[in-house]
């Protein structure tokens, strides 16, 4: 894949990204590929040019990410989902993705140790962290590493007080139009091979030591049952 750079903006963090992801850096504008684009904003995953749906930018200050992260306070069901607790947690966010969930943690005041597991999703999360000044106080409690979260959480041997999961589930015919940000995910995923739906992170997680496991599923899903046990 190549990096699109307008010259007037090659600059020494994009050629980091560049020798990071062993992509080549063009100053010509890819016509029938994806690419990822560097410009006034950062960086871009472009999948389609001519679809703004299909161009994915991380920004944590703009749209309802911003929106939701002002208000953190208003997210009653992560609240539920990690229980009463007066004191800071510690949650493991084996699926980062965009780091949306991650900014809601981080917002109401806890430490996350946040993974991603494609290095495309993570360059684009990590140039929006550089770009990002308003949130210097909560990248303080923040964790974050380009890794498959299963091996990390093994091999680091976690401690945390949640671990959180948000995989991505099989499209039904109700949410075939899924998010366009999902889309483009799903494409970036593929393109890295890795498998889009992992579903059994779940049961991979609860063969190790945790003390609670949160798992973020479609609203209507079906139910399924999890016996927790306390292993530590
Ligand atoms: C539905 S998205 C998560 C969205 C995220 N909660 C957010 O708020 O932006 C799922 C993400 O989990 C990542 N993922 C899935 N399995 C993983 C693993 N074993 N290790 C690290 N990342 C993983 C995928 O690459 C994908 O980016």
């Amino acid at each position: 894949m190549e990096i699109f750079v307008e010259r007037s903006f090659l600059d020494k963090n994009i050629q980091s990204i560049s020798e990071n992801l062993n992509f080549n850096i063009s100053f010509k504008k890819p016509s029938n590929t994806s690419f990822l684009q560097y410009g006034l904003n950062g960086l871009s995953f472009v999948k389609d040019l001519n679809n703004s749906q299909q161009i994915l930018h991380v920004d944590f200050s703009k749209g309802s990410l911003g929106w939701r992260i002002k208000r953190a306070q208003h997210e009653i069901n992560i609240k539920k989902a990690l229980g009463k607790s007066k004191d800071q947690m510690l949650i493991f966010d084996a699926t980062a993705g965009l780091l949306s969930d991650t900014m809601i943690f981080l917002s109401l005041g806890h430490k996350v140790i946040a993974l991603e597991q494609s290095k495309i999703i993570y360059s684009l999360v990590q140039d929006a962290i550089f770009r990002c000044t308003n949130y210097d106080e909560l990248f303080k409690n923040l964790e974050f590493h380009n890794a498959d979260s299963i091996d990390f959480y093994r091999q680091k041997k976690i401690k945390s007080d949640v671990i959180y999961l948000d995989p991505m589930y099989p499209d039904s015919k109700k949410n075939a139009k899924r998010s366009g940000a999902m889309e483009v995910i799903k494409s970036i995923l593929e393109i890295e091979n890795f498998s889009a739906e992992a579903e059994n992170i779940l049961d991979e997680f609860r063969l190790l030591n945790y003390q609670k496991i949160i798992l973020k599923r479609p609203l209507k899903s079906k139910k399924i049952i999890v016996i927790l046990i306390i292993k530590y």
